[in-house]
């Protein structure tokens, strides 16, 4: 990442430290000036033409001070910025590549972290860094060979002599301060959570009437950020006059020896003038060793947490790929086994299934049994033994998951908006809106007449942003969003929980009847909604149980049997 980000900017670098290097020698001209300005004064107080072509060049200076630190800024700290850029684009390139269980065993929270916190702190080493260590290094170079050259040597090693435990204070300073600031950091998150976890659960709060917890919890998170606060702004307070008084300590010796040389004869007023200035110019840069230092260390330390994510390994491969484009839909599942990889128990025991293309097949049984797995192997989103399961024949290992999913319609159970129309919702998984084809699958998804009651119809927007629909209406549109891809398998995960048995009934009868061959298979928990499937699989605890018909299941007496039974019960008790 850094090399490429290197060969493509080098560039930027090098002339931005050129116009460093400026700045830099225009500055050591200030202070000369004025010591020759007080020195041309006391020769011939009556002459002022030198003052003035002095003053003009201090003008000069200002002037070439100016453009110069416009531009190394422009470039340096451009470049810096181009490499937060490039870094975030690589890195979140990289996160939409990682497999499902990447996620599964990464907190969303500390992805975040490395998104804002270590791409920033990188960019401090790429850009701050930079300029302070070329600026460091060449202004106390040329500054103390000024001092020396236009001056005294031996006045110049007396005054600088303490200058270097600067370095020293403000490497362990910023240690300090940077601890400081990361526990401040870490409690304003806090605090932010904790209001959002309030606010955007305040139906649950004021049902529970725990107003007063809340309240008390936010109060201790705040207290908790003002103290930290405060554990900064001690070090803050501490560390500038100790900066200023161990300068002063330096121009004290300054005063003190070169005051003398004055008295005596060995240097000028100007001069001393001049050395005066110059001891104040090296405080900021021997400072600053001690910050780069700092900075340098913990963009190392970002690199290496960035890096394990860049190098992050799929564990969902195709070495050996079959060149198609389009599958028909016919699924094997052979004596499958499958445990997560984060996971201790098996989630899927000896599963088999046979799954005609252009057949409608139910996965039904009791919660937790291994339903939604089904779905997400189907996806290849997690990998899977060779030999296991196979579409048209073909090994799943050897289909590309872009091929499978450009073939594959996934509903999951927990519906996802974006924060868009109603209209990019559906149509976002296909090139090109045509509004036709997006209104023909609401229709058959039956949320079309719901999406027409909305106040800007198609383009109202949803989500996080938008107008709160029902969940039955998420659910609906989910489903026109997957119907869309006019994929040849679609996989519905109990994604009509929020609607009614009819509707269910209705939108699983129109999907099947829209003229096109699909393979369909629905999870359900409502046997009523999908009795009429070619095939019905009924799951527990990881097993396929029971598989046929509805009424050759209704005559094996087993779980199905008992599944069906009560929730007929339940549904006559509702009626009444
Ligand atoms: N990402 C995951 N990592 C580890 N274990 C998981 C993961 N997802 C599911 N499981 C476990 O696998 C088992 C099967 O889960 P699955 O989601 O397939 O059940 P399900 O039949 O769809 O249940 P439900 O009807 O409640 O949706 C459960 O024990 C679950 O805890
Ligand atoms: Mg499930």
């Amino acid at each position: 990442m850094i090399k490429d980000f290197l060969k493509r900017y080098w560039w930027r670098y090098l002339i931005g430290s050129i116009f460093l290097i400026v700045v830099d020698v225009l500055m050591i001209l200030v202070p000369r000036i004025t010591g020759l300005v007080v020195d041309s004064l006391r020769v011939t107080p009556d002459d002022l033409s030198t003052v003035r072509v002095l003053l003009f060049g201090i003008v000069g200076v200002a002037f070439g001070l100016f453009f110069a630190r416009f531009f190394w800024r422009v470039f340096i700290m451009g470049a810096a910025r181009r490499f937060e850029y490039f870094s975030k684009e690589v890195l979140f390139d990289k996160l939409l590549g990682l497999p499902a269980s990447y996620y599964d065993r990464t907190r969303v929270g500390d992805l975040m972290a490395r998104f804002t916190n270590d791409v920033n702190a990188m960019r401090m080493a790429f850009g701050p860094a930079i300029v302070m260590l070329v600026d460091g290094i060449f202004l106390t170079g040329i500054t103390i060979v000024a001092m020396g050259s236009f001056v005294n040597w031996n006045l110049t090693w007396i005054a600088i002599a303490p200058l270097p435990v600067l370095t020293f204070v403000s490497l362990f300073f910023g240690k300090m301060i940077h601890r400081r600031f990361r526990a401040v950091q870490e409690s304003f998150s806090d605090l932010t959570d904790t209001a959002e976890e309030s606010i955007a659960g305040i139906r649950v709060v004021k049902s529970y009437g725990i107003e007063p917890v809340r309240s008390r919890m936010m109060e201790d998170t705040s207290n908790n950020y003002v103290s930290k606060n405060m554990d900064l702004v001690k070090v803050w307070g501490m560390f500038f006059p100790l900066i200023n008084s161990l300068a002063m300590m330096g121009t004290l010796l300054a005063i003190f020896f070169g005051g003398r040389m004055v008295i005596l004869g060995n240097i000028t007023l100007g001069e001393f003038i001049t050395f005066v200035g110059y001891l104040g110019m090296l405080v900021w840069p021997t400072m600053a060793f001690g910050w780069v230092v700092n900075i340098i260390q913990r963009g190392r330390a970002s690199y290496k947490r960035l890096k394990q994510i860049i190098e992050e390994k799929s564990d969902i491969t195709t070495p050996n790929p079959v060149r198609i484009t389009k599958l028909k839909g016919n699924i094997v599942f052979d004596n499958l086994s499958f445990t997560y990889p984060t996971g201790k128990e098996p989630a899927l025991k000896n599963v088999s299934l046979r799954i005609e293309s252009g057949s409608k097949v139910a996965l039904v049984g009791t919660t937790g049994s291994g339903k939604s797995t089904i779905g997400k192997l189907l996806g290849r989103v997690y990998p899977v033994p060779e030999g296991k399961i196979f579409i048209d024949g073909i090994d799943i290992n050897r289909l590309d998951p872009q091929l499978i999913r450009d073939n594959f319609a996934y509903v999951p159970q927990e519906t996802f908006l974006f924060s868009a129309t109603v209209r990019d919702n559906i149509a976002f998984a296909v090139n090109g809106v045509d509004h036709e084809r997006v209104k023909r699958y609401a229709e058959i998804a039956a949320v079309h007449d719901d999406i027409m009651g909305f106040s800007k119809g198609y383009d109202t927007i949803v989500g996080e942003r938008g107008v709160t629909l029902s969940g039955g209406q998420k659910q609906r549109i989910a489903i026109a969003r997957a119907l869309m891809k006019e994929s040849p398998i679609v996989f519905l995960d109990d994604c009509l929980s929020a609607v009614d048995t009819e509707t269910e009934a209705k939108i699983l009868n129109s999907l099947q009847n829209s003229g096109q061959e699909r393979t369909i298979i629905v999870i359900s928990h409502r046997l009523k909604a999908v009795l009429d499937s070619d095939m019905i699989y009924v799951m527990h605890d990881g097993e396929v149980v029971e598989s046929g018909k509805h009424d050759d299941l209704l005559k094996n007496n087993g779980l199905y049997k008992r599944m069906y039974d009560r929730q007929m019960i339940e549904e006559k008790l509702e009626g009444e």
